[in-house]
């Protein structure tokens, strides 16, 4: 805010809490020449061409799933993004959730709270270990490659990735193999979901995924809920078709407070934390500002989803 401030921009808050409707989206973008989305505000067509007056919109996130990108690019709406900052805590979030998952942590601290914590019983509510074991992540861009590293320098962990081309660098640093999707499921201890919500990643850990996966394996995702079909990741879980999940991101969100996932001791779930750090959204923060500014003077800006804009 301070950034924009000093820069000149005049700023109109939407201060309700909850996401614009339709109608309230295209009213209240009317009177701007800029619009700083944060959230999951759906920018489809519709309001696209009924925006087309704004200079740049800014979104306060990495992902743009919520964005018609064809269609803003072809009114040559410039969307920004908040690319790199959020890299670190992301990944943080999802080591969390696996070390959590594999001790049935958020489960544990339930039963103390619920007054269970009674007779030690030496084989009761036992982990499992992932030292030494595999992770495959689905998408290793940045905050997978943060990830990776995390579990193969704290846990020693073989690493093996389904991307479309080859990520280098971990190849080299952490000698991950790239892999085919099915080997991937196959394959994986813990596998972790990195990657953006598309029309080919929607859905995609369905039945059929979970079913090729290792009984005893962890499935995280702290991408987009949208990527896992949770009906088919529940019954996976029930009938012990694999052995955990940690979800930072859920289908739909938020999640409803009896979903059936919330009370099973393999699964912890968080509200979409990921990138929730004070360091981490003040830099996403400042980033978006900059983008703003940047597309109001026509300038390209400096973290744009869609460059063709300026071809
Ligand atoms: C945010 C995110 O929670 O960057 C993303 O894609 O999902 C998160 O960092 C959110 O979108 C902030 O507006």
């Amino acid at each position: 805010m301070q950034y924009l401030r000093d820069a000149g921009v005049e700023i109109s808050e939407w201060t309700i809490k909850r996401d614009l409707t339709s109608g309230e989206l295209v009213e209240f973008s009317s009177r701007a020449d800029a619009l700083l989305s944060a959230g999951g505000n759906r920018i489809d067509e519709s309001f696209l061409r009924s925006a087309k007056h704004l200079k740049v919109i800014s979104l306060h996130s990495v992902g743009y799933d919520n964005v018609d990108i064809a269609a803003a690019t072809a009114l040559k709406i410039p969307i920004g993004n908040t690319p790199g900052v959020l890299s670190n805590a992301t990944a943080d979030t999802a080591f969390l959730l696996i070390l959590a998952t594999s001790r049935k942590a958020f489960y544990m601290h339930k039963t103390i709270q619920n007054g269970d914590w009674g007779f030690f019983e030496p084989t009761a509510n036992l982990g499992i270990e992932i030292r030494g074991k595999t992770l495959g992540v689905f998408g290793l861009g940045k905050i997978g490659f943060e990830l990776a590293r995390r579990c193969y320098y704290a846990f020693g962990m073989k690493v093996i990735y389904h991307n479309r081309g080859h990520h280098a660098e971990a190849e080299k640093e952490l000698k991950a193999t790239r892999v085919s999707f099915d080997e991937l499921l196959e394959k994986s201890d813990v596998l972790s979901v990195n990657t953006g919500l598309t029309a080919e990643t929607k859905g995609i850990f369905n039945h059929l995924a979970f079913m090729r996966m290792k009984k005893t394996s962890i499935f995280i995702n702290a991408a987009r809920g949208a990527i896992h079909n949770e009906t088919d990741l529940i019954d996976a879980l029930e009938k012990g078709i694999i052995w955990g999940a940690g979800l930072d991101v859920t289908n739909p969100e938020p999640m409803q407070q009896n979903n059936s996932l919330l009370s099973m001791p393999n699964v912890c779930v968080l509200p979409h934390i990921g990138s929730a750090t004070e360091e981490t959204r003040a830099a996403m923060s400042l980033i978006a500002a900059k983008n703003i500014v940047a597309g109001l003077k026509g300038e390209r800006l400096p973290f744009a989803v869609n460059p063709e804009v300026y071809d």
